[in-house]
């Protein structure tokens, strides 16, 4: 029961006849093997204790139990497991009550789950949230949860992993009680109100369900849990529940949770789960950060609306400078409109929305720039404008104030010359919508302040933003790989694949779009006129394909035009195949004197994802990017690279070594002499096994 500084994790302690498990592991009392040694030695000394009735299970510092310790994941599970202690608990004759503050998550629920009774603060959240890492609850959730509350809601919580608070808890029955007062206090007399009985959950009977609302609910969950292998077991084990003995239910359970565990699906999204947290700590975070309380956003378009919004909900006051009256009136617009529709969909209370928005001023007046603390620039992305805006805001900036551009493509630097004081800027790449994308990436020029760096980072993490620091060059972490990805798929399209063809590759490999929906989404014309920009620093000899160029110069910018790769009979509407598309591509091939050949859905998903590893690989051995990890994030978070893959270097890691180092060798011959072929391979398979 003690841990390494010889502090015990679990104690027991006396208040008259009940004993009191006290669970104490810092910082979020995970169910380690330690704790779970503690709880069952706690369990036992309660139950053979002849002076005692009962026990109660309490967190210290406000804090049951918010889940496992999932560094265990990785390896086989030391005993006791956790359905050895709750076994013990629910084998035991002497009545137990889960006093919950903070979270009762994963295990910290089924823990709770195993007692006679749930009592909670009001502050508290419930739940299993397993699937987020692609597992089910294994020490009984799906077993006893379904008993308290139904298995319609049980499958609904289960497979969105959700955290539910007190409140709803109550209603709901998976908690008893809310304690209104000191929690131990009011969990004894709870306890002592159950007297001598056992109100076990695996006994109770399953509430009865209804067919078309079980059918329902269960067609949403394999929709928005995109079918995963993890789904579709957490919905059969809660189906489960009731047809079978209970200890049946709960051995296949286990059985299933253990399969998973260490399946290719939850080592992925236990190793982003992992990256996240690294990058929520990033050394630059250290840095001391100038405090932030008013962000001047220039520019309130599509972007700089939704900075402004995330930043209102951030807690910040919000200042949008606009160039023209009908402009800030279009911005006020774009920010009210991202918080109506969050009400509309119940995920923001009315006075809230007033709340932030009482917080925002859109205005034209330059001199207001005076009062931030920090200034977010998003306006069109020329440089000429962006020269003017930071020279305005060197003039107009406090000394202290910490100054960010949004831009997409240009040197940082360059900004920051234009500003006068280049060591207060930094650049803050959002995605969009900037107020649901949690990805930022963050980027210091060479002569970024540290503690700039450092604001821009806690500005992002204060707005529940993923910040990841990039080194300031073309195209930073992000576009730069997704460039080189999606110029890949364009060679194909010369070789012999279609657009159809090479995004449903992609898409069946687990994008949420193909490159080609998603140039038409974001319109064609963007990365044309970056091409035109960039056009004079292409590489002698490097393969260059005009098809995009030919669909601009037709007009087809994409979705806004009605077409694009793909024809739109309106905005909405799904794209259509276009034989203009295919008799454009299969000219273009035949005038670049290429012979057209099939290709397998697996070569392109291939051939796309070394292209992107590659760039990927050469980002790091650049500098530009901290760490692996945080390329695999900026490709999730930002670029809908599946998740259950976990990023393009994990994938790449987890391919066999000979397979990939033959797809380099391939794709070394599609990419012109300027590909550096043994740098990228030596990095991608180095340290394979
Ligand atoms: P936008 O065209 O929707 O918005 C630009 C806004 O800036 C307009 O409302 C315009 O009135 C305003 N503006 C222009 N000059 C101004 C000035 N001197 N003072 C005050 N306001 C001024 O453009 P969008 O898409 O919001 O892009 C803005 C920046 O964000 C660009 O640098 C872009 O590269 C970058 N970005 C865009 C993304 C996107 O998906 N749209 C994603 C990430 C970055």
């Amino acid at each position: 029961m003690t841990g390494p500084a010889d502090r015990k994790v679990v104690a027991l302690k006396r208040r008259d006849k009940v004993g009191i498990i006290v669970i104490d592991n810092p910082p979020i009392n995970a169910g380690s093997l330690e704790v779970r040694r503690g709880l069952l030695e706690a369990v036992r000394a309660v139950h053979s204790d002849p002076t005692l009735s009962g026990g109660i299970l309490i967190g210290a510092d406000k804090m049951f139990m918010a889940g496992s310790d999932i560094r265990e994941f990785g390896a086989p599970l030391e005993d006791p497991q956790l359905p050895s202690v709750i076994a013990e608990i629910e084998e035991s004759d002497k009545p137990f009550v889960a006093a919950i503050a903070g979270a009762a998550l994963g295990g910290g629920y089924e823990l709770a789950l195993a007692c006679d009774g749930r009592i909670a603060t009001i502050e508290a959240v419930v739940g299993l949230p397993e699937t987020t890492l692609g597992l089910i609850p294994g020490a009984g959730g799906t077993q006893r949860l379904p008993r308290l509350i139904g298995r319609e809601k049980a499958i609904e919580l289960i497979c969105a992993g959700s955290r539910v608070n007190a409140a709803e808890a109550i209603n709901l029955g998976m908690i008893d009680k809310v304690a209104r007062d000191d929690l131990l206090t009011e969990a004894l007399k709870f306890l002592s109100d159950l007297g001598s009985t056992k109100r076990r959950v695996a006994n109770s009977q399953v509430p009865e369900s209804d067919p078309a609302a079980l059918r329902k609910v269960k067609t949403v969950a394999l929709k928005s849990g995109r079918n995963r292998p993890h789904i579709r077991e957490a919905i059969a084990a809660v189906e489960r529940c009731g047809h079978l003995p209970a200890r049946e239910g709960l051995a296949m359970e286990r059985a299933e949770f253990q399969k998973l565990r260490m399946g290719k699906e939850a080592t992925a999204l236990r190793h982003l789960f992992f990256a996240e947290r690294k990058a929520l700590k990033a050394p630059e975070l250290a840095m001391m950060a100038r405090p932030v309380q008013i962000v001047a956003v220039v520019g309130g378009g599509t972007m700089g609306a939704g900075i402004g919004a995330a930043m209102l909900a951030a807690g910040k006051s919000v200042i949008i400078l606009e160039s023209t009256a009908e402009a800030v009136e279009a911005a006020r617009d774009r920010v009210r409109s991202v918080f109506q529709r969050r009400l509309d969909r119940a995920r923001l209370a009315a006075d809230k929305m007033q709340q932030y928005l009482s917080r925002l001023e859109v205005t034209t007046r330059d001199d207001r720039i005076g009062e931030a603390d920090a200034v977010i620039e998003a306006v069109y992305e020329d440089i000429g404008v962006k020269r003017d805006v930071f020279a305005l805001l060197g003039r107009l900036a406090k000394p202290d104030a910490v100054l960010l551009t949004n831009t997409s493509y240009l040197s940082v630097a360059e900004i920051a010359a234009a500003s006068g004081r280049p060591e207060s800027v930094a650049g803050m790449h959002f995605f969009s919508p900037a107020e649901v994308m949690r990805l930022v990436e963050v980027i210091r020029h060479s002569n970024t302040a540290p503690d700039v760096l450092a604001t821009a980072l806690h500005l992002a993490k204060a707005a529940n933003k993923i910040p990841i620091v990039s080194k300031d060059s073309f195209g930073f972490i992000g576009n730069r790989i997704y460039a080189s990805y999606r110029r890949q798929c364009e060679y194909m399209l010369e070789e012999g694949a279609l657009p159809q063809q090479i995004d449903n590759a992609l898409e069946e490999f687990g994008f949420a779009m193909g490159p080609f929906a998603v140039a038409d989404m974001s319109g064609l014309d963007v990365a044309w006129r970056m091409r035109q920009a960039t056009a004079a620093s292409r590489g002698p000899g490097e393969r260059y394909i005009r098809i995009p160029d030919l669909l601009c110069e037709m007009g087809r910018f994409g979705r806004k035009t009605g077409a694009g790769y793909y024809r739109y009979k309106d905005a909405g509407s799904p794209g259509q195949v276009d034989e203009a598309v295919t008799d454009l591509i299969i000219r273009y091939s035949n005038e670049a004197g290429r012979i057209r050949r099939h290709f397998h859905t697996s070569e392109i998903v291939e051939r796309a994802l070394a292209a992107m590893a590659s760039e990927a690989a050469l980002v790091i051995s650049e500098g530009v990017a901290n760490s692996p990890s945080d390329i695999d994030l900026v490709l999730i978070h930002g670029y809908g690279f599946p998740k259950h893959e976990g990023g393009i270097l994990f994938w790449a890691q987890n391919q066999p070594k000979a397979q990939l180092a033959d797809t380099l060798d391939r794709l070394a011959e599609t990419q012109g002499p300027h590909f550096p072929v043994g740098p990228v391979s030596a990095l991608l398979l180095a340290g394979h096994p």
